[in-house]
């Protein structure tokens, strides 16, 4: 719950971070500082396209109440006067630095890239200390998003920043530093080699995120020039996860499957940290589209778009990742009803805001559920498939998206805001995230005949 929202709006958003108006994207600096979570994400304040971005600022106690502060970063010097593009936190002390990328759009309409630190005392003002890594010979001006981490057994920091070669394909570059502020290239962070053993590279990787989870390492980037295969990589863009060995110094590539981190139609440059009880918490931009959905959007007309998706705990267990709303998000529940899953329901008049939750008793036999008229979820058991349809606000179509589990169905989760949809099926192995307009209250419909139970909750 924000405080604060985008009034009367026809399509609110509601428990999720969302601008009051402009345009939001990446999640970036997620850190836990002076008590408090802090989440700063890429803004445009000043309207509803791609321009005069800044970190926008909300900070909660829980990760559920959520206060909007001032706009932490802004552009203002030579080095990032076009943009504060992503960066990420780091907590040294009793300081905050940010890591973040200026973006300078030159005379000749070029444009430069410097990776930029800043400093602060209570997460709200900070002090900008200049550029730490200018120019990067053998790359394009795409280098970008550093994120910055301690590493205790080597005592020194870590810095991967996305990147595109000269030669037009995206990469990651690694560097080290003893003090944030001198940073020495490692190189990149994948050989050529290495990278060859995925199927597809892409022109440009960005918002890349390494980290250890459950003593896997694991790295999470956000490529783009990725071609659609069958169901696969059907957006503009995806998110990727890659399992990684270290071995004499050098990441070795250890799945050649490109794993997408969420099969739904809205997701993108996600950000994790590290929460004070050790959780690995992901926030990602539900909003990637392409630009001509973008721009017709619903909510275009009242000044605002996008939201981050709800916080999400990550663990890693039997070779896959899950992905599952963090607890605290309980707190948001008020009133509660069951229904069973032996036939066909509807509930329709319920609140914006909702939890919901399926529970299959013996392995399901194909079922639906809608999610007010046209947005529907479907499940053939044979395939062990699901698939999301709704219709497209651009052309009135519908459109789809597919997944295929590893096991039977067996939990559904799911997150309702307004318009905003997340999913979590089983113990958070397969995601999807989308948006939907549809106007009216919001309703429920259940067909099937399983036995297991539904629960739904209506939230604050
Ligand atoms: C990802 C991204 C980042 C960049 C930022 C600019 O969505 O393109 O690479 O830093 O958005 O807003």
């Amino acid at each position: 719950m924000l405080d604060g929202k985008v009034k009367n709006s026809r399509f609110p958003v509601n428990y999720h971070i969302t601008p009051l108006e402009g345009l939001l994207n990446d999640p970036n600096g997620l850190c836990f500082y002076q008590g408090f979570y802090h989440v700063y994400y890429q803004l445009n304040p000043k309207g509803t396209d791609h321009k005069n971005k800044c970190w926008g600022h909300v900070k909660s106690k829980d990760l559920v109440h959520w206060v909007r502060e001032p706009i932490a970063l802004a552009p203002s010097e030579w080095y990032d006067k076009d943009g504060i593009y992503s960066g990420s936190a780091i907590v040294v002390g009793e300081l905050l630095y940010v890591f973040y990328t200026g973006n300078v759009i030159q005379a000749d309409d070029s444009r430069k890239s410097y990776q930029c630190v800043a400093v602060s005392k209570d997460g709200q003002t900070f002090e900008k200390l200049g550029p730490v890594i200018e120019e990067i010979v053998g790359y394009t001006r795409h280098v970008r998003d550093p994120k910055v981490w301690y590493d205790e057994l080597e005592k020194c920091y870590y810095m991967v920043l996305g990147a595109q070669k000269n030669d037009e394909v995206g990469t990651i570059l690694l560097y080290s530093s003893v003090d944030l502020f001198n940073w020495e290239s490692q190189g990149e962070l994948l050989a050529n080699n290495e990278i060859k053993k995925i199927a597809q590279r892409g022109y440009m990787w960005e918002c890349p995120d390494l980290f250890t989870l459950d003593n896997e390492q694991l790295l999470i980037y956000s490529p783009q020039g990725i071609e659609q295969k069958e169901h696969q990589f059907a957006n503009l863009y995806q998110t990727i996860l890659l399992r990684l060995a270290k071995n004499n110094e050098k990441y070795t590539i250890k799945n050649e499957k490109m794993i997408e981190l969420d099969w739904g139609f809205e997701f993108y440059a996600p950000q994790t940290f590290e929460a004070p009880d050790g959780r690995r918490i992901l926030f990602g931009w539900a909003g990637v589209m392409p630009e001509r959905d973008e721009t017709v959007a619903p909510t275009i007309a009242e000044g605002w778009i996008h939201h981050l998706t709800i916080p999400r705990e990550l663990s890693f267990k039997e070779g896959k990742l899950l992905q599952k709303p963090v607890t605290e998000l309980k707190q948001l529940r008020t009133t509660t009803r069951q229904y069973t899953l032996e036939k066909q329901w509807q509930e329709t008049s319920l609140k914006n805001e909702l939890e919901l939750l399926v529970l299959f008793e013996e392995t399901a036999i194909d079922f639906e559920l809608r999610i007010k008229e046209t947005t529907r979820l479907s499940y053939n058991a044979e395939k062990k498939q699901f698939c999301l349809q709704r219709l497209n606000w651009a052309t009135g179509k519908k459109e789809k998206r597919l997944t295929y589990l590893d096991r039977p169905v067996q939990k559904i989760h799911a997150y309702l805001d307004g318009s905003s949809l997340e999913l979590f099926i089983n113990q958070g192995e397969s995601v999807a995230t989308a948006r939907f307009f549809e106007e009216g209250p919001m309703s429920i419909t259940y067909v099937g005949g399983n036995s297991g139970k539904a629960e739904v909750y209506e939230l604050k």
